[in-house]
C-alpha cells in the first residue's frame, strides 16, 4: 500500500529547503518505485496567515493519518509579538503532543569535509559521532501549571513546571539503550540531579533499565558538565539521552560542532514508528527567499525517514552517501563555505545532491538488490 508523507515546508526558509527534498523524494518514487504519495500542509506562521492557527485541527489530523511528516521550520519576526498560545512555535509543539512523538533522534556526525569549517580545532571534531535521544513531548515544555500570574503585593510572576512521570522517562531510556546498542555501546545520561527532584528520578530510572542491557554502559553528568565536555572532548561521547529542554540546548551546541546547523536532521518517533523528520535549525528569516539556505540537513532527513518509517536503509545510505560525493566535489552554501570551495545556493546544492543521488544509484555494484531500483532501464537518459 502507498505510504503517505506529508509535507509542511513552514515558514522563512522552509519552503525553500524541503523543495530540494522533496526533489529527493520525487527521484525515490520514479528510479526506485519508492511507493509514497506527497502531501502538502501548512503549519506555523504560514498556518496563521491561510487558516488562522499555527496548525488547525484538519492538518493534525492529516499528520496522524500520515506514515511520516517532513517539517521545515517554523517562526519568524511577523508573528513574534502574539500571544504564547497562537505563536508559530505552538504548531509545532502540538504535532509532537498530537502525534505522541516523544523520542527525538538528533545526530550530530561531521562530515570530515566539514572539519575545517567547524569553530572548534579539527583534531577535537575529526571523527565526530554522536547521537542525541531528546525527550519530545514532556518535561518542562508541556509542564502544567504554567503562566504569568500577579501577586497580592501586585507583582507578575512567571512559572513553569518540569515534571517526568516514571514511564516517560522509562520509554525513553528504552528508545535510548536501544540506539546505544546498535551503535558505540555507549549511553550518558544527562540531567540535573543536584538540584532538581526530577531529573533525580530520571537517573534513578535509568540506573534500574541499566539491568536490562548489561552490554551498554551507561554513565550519568549534569547538564553544566555536559555542556562544557561538548566543547572540551566531544569524542567521549556516542549517545546521550537527556530531557526535553536540556536536549534542545545540547542539541545546538552539538550541531556547531559539526560546522553548521545547517547540517544536521532529526527524527521524532511515536510508539508506532510514525515519525516527523525536520532539521534541526530554524526557519532563519533573515536569509529566507534569497538561495542562501542550506538544504542538506532537510535532505539529510529523507535520509532518517527511510531508514525508521519507510523500511528502506539502504536507500537512506545512499542519500547520505550522495551528501558526502557533492562535498567532496567541493560545494558548499553560504554556512560552511570555507577557503577553495565553491559557494553554491539552495537550489544548486539541492541538484546537485539529485545528481549524486541517480549516480549512486546507478553504481550496481553497491545496490545489495539490482532489482530494488529501476536504474538499468534509465541507462539511456544520462550519462
Ligand atoms: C527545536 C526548536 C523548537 C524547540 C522550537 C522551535 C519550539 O528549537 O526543535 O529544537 O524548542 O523544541
Ligand atoms: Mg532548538
Amino acid at each position: 500500500m502507498s505510504k503517505k508523507i506529508l509535507v509542511l515546508p513552514g515558514d522563512g526558509i522552509g519552503p525553500e529547503i524541503t523543495a530540494q527534498a522533496v526533489k529527493v523524494l520525487e527521484v525515490l518514487k520514479r528510479e526506485c518505485e519508492l511507493d509514497v504519495t506527497l502531501e502538502e500542509g501548512h503549519v506555523g506562521g504560514a498556518a496563521i496567515d491561510a487558516e488562522g492557527t499555527p496548525l488547525s485541527d484538519e492538518t493534525l489530523a492529516r499528520a496522524q493519518a500520515a506514515d511520516a511528516v517532513l517539517l521545515g521550520a517554523v517562526g519568524g519576526p511577523r508573528w513574534d509579538d502574539l500571544p504564547m498560545e497562537e505563536r508559530p512555535e505552538k504548531g509545532l509543539l502540538r504535532l509532537r503532543a498530537g502525534l505522541g512523538l516523544f523520542a527525538n533522534l538528533r545526530p550530530a556526525l561531521l562530515y570530515p569535509q566539514l572539519a575545517s569549517a567547524s569553530t572548534l580545532r579539527p583534531e577535537v571534531v575529526a571523527g565526530l559521532d554522536l547521537m542525541i535521544v531528546r525527550e519530545l513531548t514532556g518535561g518542562i515544555y508541556f509542564g502544567e501549571p504554567r503562566g504569568v500570574r500577579t501577586l497580592e503585593n501586585g507583582e507578575r510572576q512567571g512559572y513553569n513546571t518540569l515534571v517526568y512521570s516514571e514511564s516517560e522517562i522509562r520509554r525513553i531510556g528504552r528508545v535510548a539503550f536501544e540506539t546505544a546498542r546498535r551503535r558505540g555501546k555507549r549511553l550518558c545520561s544527562v540531567d540535573k540531579a543536584n538540584v532538581l527532584e526530577c531529573t533525580r528520578l530520571w537517573r534513578e530510572v535509568m540506573d534500574e533499565l541499566a539491568g536490562d542491557y548489561p552490554d551498554v554502559e551507561l554513565t550519568h553528568m549534569y547538564v553544566d558538565n555536559a555542556a562544557m565536555q561538548l566543547v572540551r572532548a566531544p569524542k567521549q561521547f556516542d549517545v546521550i539521552v537527556t530531557t526535553n529542554m536540556f536536549g534542545d540546548i545540547l542539541s545546538d551546541e552539538a550541531a556547531m560542532l559539526t560546522g553548521s546547523i545547517g547540517m544536521l536532521p532529526s527524527a521524532a518517533l511515536n510508539e508506532r514508528g510514525q515519525g516527523m523528520y525536520e532539521p534541526i535549525h530554524g526557519s532563519a528569516p533573515d536569509i529566507a527567499g534569497q538561495d542562501k539556505a542550506n538544504p542538506l540537513a532537510t535532505i539529510l532527513s529523507v535520509a532518517m525517514m527511510l531508514r525508521h518509517s519507510l523500511g528502506e536503509p539502504e536507500l537512506a545510505e545512499k542519500i547520505e552517501q550522495a551528501v558526502s560525493d557533492v562535498l567532496d566535489e567541493g560545494l558548499r552554501t553560504a554556512d560552511i563555505h570555507t577557503e577553495g570551495t565553491r559557494l553554491v545556493g539552495t537550489e544548486e546544492m539541492g541538484d546537485a545532491v539529485v545528481a549524486a543521488f541517480i549516480r549512486r544509484l546507478w553504481n550496481t555494484e553497491d545496490v545489495k538488490d539490482p532489482g530494488h531500483c529501476r536504474h538499468a532501464g534509465l541507462s539511456n537518459e544520462i550519462d
